[in-house]
């Protein structure tokens, strides 16, 4: 028996605990199935935290997450904490915090438009004939998120509001490495995405992945600025391989990359850094915490449970068990199976709540 690896369950607000329970079901399944073992506590973060305690990010559940594994994380946020104060409010006040301080510098992005959901994509299927595999590598603790000095007041009789862009040399060194080995295992191309015709961080952003490059001679590097980018994604996604980009521009970008997938439900997210031998992550759904259809039971679980493969795969380097979920995941779409989000009216789509989708990946996993 494999050691017991500890998860600390953060299912937080909105469509968090629904599609979470899905995925902790999908985690029972693969642990039987592969004879490994999790321990899992579950901590209040976001809104819930503060309802419950006052505080979107409790010394508790910081100390639970530092005593943890892996952070298998839902989502935060929700119109009810949408009026206070910024640094306060879900988003800034757990999220961004939790990046920070384990330093999740490194954010993967898989978006995966399977052939079976080229249908649910807004984009016109002869754009997408063959579906497509982009994995964006998204820099996740630097930028304009937390980038110093920030600010919002009077200055020289007006009101001012004042962030900042900035990234240290080592900060770009650091994702680039990590962005050209994972093309080099992938299809070879990696796409940098910049602003760098008018921003200076861009243009040293560009210069490090230039220099960087030659000791990748298996990666073809190309650059391409990010107005560009957001268009090439609705005109021929198929193009790309590994995206690279900074922070605000890789969450802009993951968002439409997956509409394009067919629904911002399917896209799993990993946020990464190395504790010595190991590597320490927080899965979490790319999509948000959906408010508006919370608790109705037709939440997407899939991008839940696909964070959840994430991490076995890569905190926990099961690799069977991580194929094994992924692949239970491609055989409910390959069944029909659809929650609502990825419905097209097409013959052989079995619509299902959130908790008959976990059922149907269950039924699949082996
Ligand atoms: C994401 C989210 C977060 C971000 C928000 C909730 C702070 O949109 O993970 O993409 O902007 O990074
Ligand atoms: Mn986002």
């Amino acid at each position: 028996m494999k050691e017991t690896r500890r998860v600390a369950v953060l299912a937080g607000d909105g469509i968090g605990p629904e599609v979470m329970r899905e995925a902790l079901r999908v985690l029972d399944a693969a642990e039987k199935c592969y004879g490994f073992r999790t321990e899992r506590m579950e901590y209040d973060v976001g809104g819930a935290a503060i309802d419950a305690c006052g505080r979107a990010l409790p010394e508790q559940t910081l100390r639970g997450c530092e005593a943890a594994d892996a952070i298998l994380f839902g989502s935060v946020g929700g119109p009810k904490w949408d009026s206070l104060p910024l640094d306060e409010r879900p988003e800034r006040g757990a999220l961004l915090p939790l990046r920070r301080h384990f330093d999740l510098f490194a954010n993967l992005r898989p978006g995966v438009c399977l052939p079976e959901l080229i249908a649910a994509s807004p984009l016109k299927e002869n754009l997408i004939t063959g579906g497509f595999d982009i994995l964006c590598v998204r820099e996740l603790t630097g930028g304009m998120y937390f980038g110093q000095p920030k600010f919002y007041g009077e200055r020289d009789g007006e009101i001012i509001g004042l962030d900042t862009l900035i990234y240290r040399r080592s900060e770009v060194e650091r994702i680039a490495h990590l962005a050209f080995r994972a093309a080099a295992g992938r299809r070879g191309k990696l796409c940098s995405v910049d602003k760098a015709n008018v921003l200076s961080s861009s243009v040293m952003w560009r210069d490090v992945f230039n220099e960087i490059a030659s000791q990748y001679p298996q990666v073809q590097l190309s650059h391409m600025y990010v107005d560009n980018a957001a268009m090439q994604l609705v005109r021929n996604p198929g193009q790309f391989d590994v995206i690279v980009t900074e922070n605000t521009f890789g969450d802009i970008l993951t968002d439409e990359m997956a509409m394009v997938c067919g629904s911002l439900g399917m896209l799993p997210s990993a946020s990464l850094c190395s504790r010595g031998e190991k590597t320490f992550g927080l899965y979490e759904p790319s999509g948000g915490s959906a408010p508006d259809i919370a608790g109705k039971g037709i939440a997407n679980p899939i991008a839940q449970i696909l964070s959840m493969g994430m991490m076995l795969r890569y905190s926990f380097g099961y690799i069977e068990p991580a194929d094994a979920v992924d692949a239970a995941v491609r055989a409910a779409i390959a069944a029909g199976f659809r929650t609502r989000d990825l419905a097209t009216g097409a013959v052989g789509e079995q619509i299902v709540t959130t908790s008959g989708m976990g059922d149907a990946v269950i039924s699949l996993l082996h």
